[in-house]
């Protein structure tokens, strides 16, 4: 659990992006990968509540590169008031998808900040096969750095567990600490370990909501599963375990993937 507290020291900044406070626990190595190892761009899947978001913050700061997540920037867009908030937020508690175009250009402006020369995180994208075949083109541009292609981990979670992940989840909006009210519950009910601030719950997390972004997983994501799995850069990671233990076996298909793909 140290690990998670230390992956919740977060900033959230005006463009909607999350990454750590400190790169000090970057120099942290693993027993299978040395202080000089290059994650590059490591794609995250799977379906609304494997642990995506929770496993990201874990790789920020195992590596020290940026999360990009898409739902996080559309909710900062969605607190901010912008003209794509407004839109996002219809479509998102409907369980739907924001276009490809809005999304993808969105992933490509965060591309080109610094942060992302050594690697970054993506969770919840690409989500759609366009978006896919997007970011492969995009970043085969040289102009994009690390000059590495994406690997892709699709965690798998049973379908009622995931239910109960979603329901359970509640967020400290000032650190964005991911907590759940029946596996990861925080000290006192309703307030964040870390900063004390009131944990607060995603208008999307509730049941009807889930089972629609779940058809929208079936639908549209699991074509972006397929297609990874197809270019050989994919693992898949039992999520329907500890959060540490899970954390252990992306961690290890991150460096098999990698070591494959240069
Ligand atoms: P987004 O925010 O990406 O949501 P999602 O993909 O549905 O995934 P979640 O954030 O719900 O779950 P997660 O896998 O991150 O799980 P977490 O780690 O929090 O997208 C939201 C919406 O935005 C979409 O529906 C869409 O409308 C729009 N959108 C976003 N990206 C888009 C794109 N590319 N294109 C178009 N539209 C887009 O964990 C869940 C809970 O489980 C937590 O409470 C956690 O504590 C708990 N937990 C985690 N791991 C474990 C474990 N091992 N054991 C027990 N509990 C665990």
């Amino acid at each position: 659990m140290a690990s998670l507290r230390r992956a919740a020291a977060f900033v959230d900044d005006a463009a909607g992006r999350t990454g750590p406070l400190t790169n000090n626990s970057a120099s942290h190595s693993t027993a299978s990968a040395g202080n000089d190892f290059l994650p590059g761009p490591v794609l995250l899947l799977g379906a609304p509540g494997v642990g995506k978001g929770t496993q990201a913050q874990l790789l920020v700061t195992k590596y020290g590169i940026p999360q990009i997540s898409t739902g996080d920037l559309l909710r900062g867009n969605i607190a901010r008031g912008t003209e794509l908030g407004l839109k996002a937020k219809e479509i998102m508690s409907a369980g739907l998808l924001v276009d490809d175009e809005t999304v993808n250009q969105m992933v490509l402006h965060r591309l080109q900040e610094k942060d992302t020369h050594r690697g970054y995180i993506l969770d919840g994208y690409p989500r759609t096969l366009d978006q896919a075949k997007f970011l492969d083109r995009t970043i085969a541009d040289p102009i994009f750095l690390p000059r590495l292609p994406v690997i892709a981990v699709s965690i798998v979670v049973s379908y009622d567990q995931l239910l109960k992940r979603i329901t359970g989840r509640r967020i400290c909006p000032a650190c964005k600490h991911i907590y759940n009210m029946y596996s990861n519950p925080p000290k006192v009910a309703g307030v964040c370990d870390l900063d004390g601030a009131s944990l607060t719950q995603r208008g999307d997390d509730t049941e009807p909501v889930f089972v629609e972004r779940m058809k929208t997983f079936d639908a549209q994501t699991a074509p972006v599963v397929a297609h990874y799995r197809d270019l050989g850069r994919f693992e898949e990671a039992n999520g329907d375990q500890s959060v540490e233990t899970v954390n252990v076996a992306i961690e290890q298909a991150i460096v098999k993937l990698r070591r494959a793909s240069r």
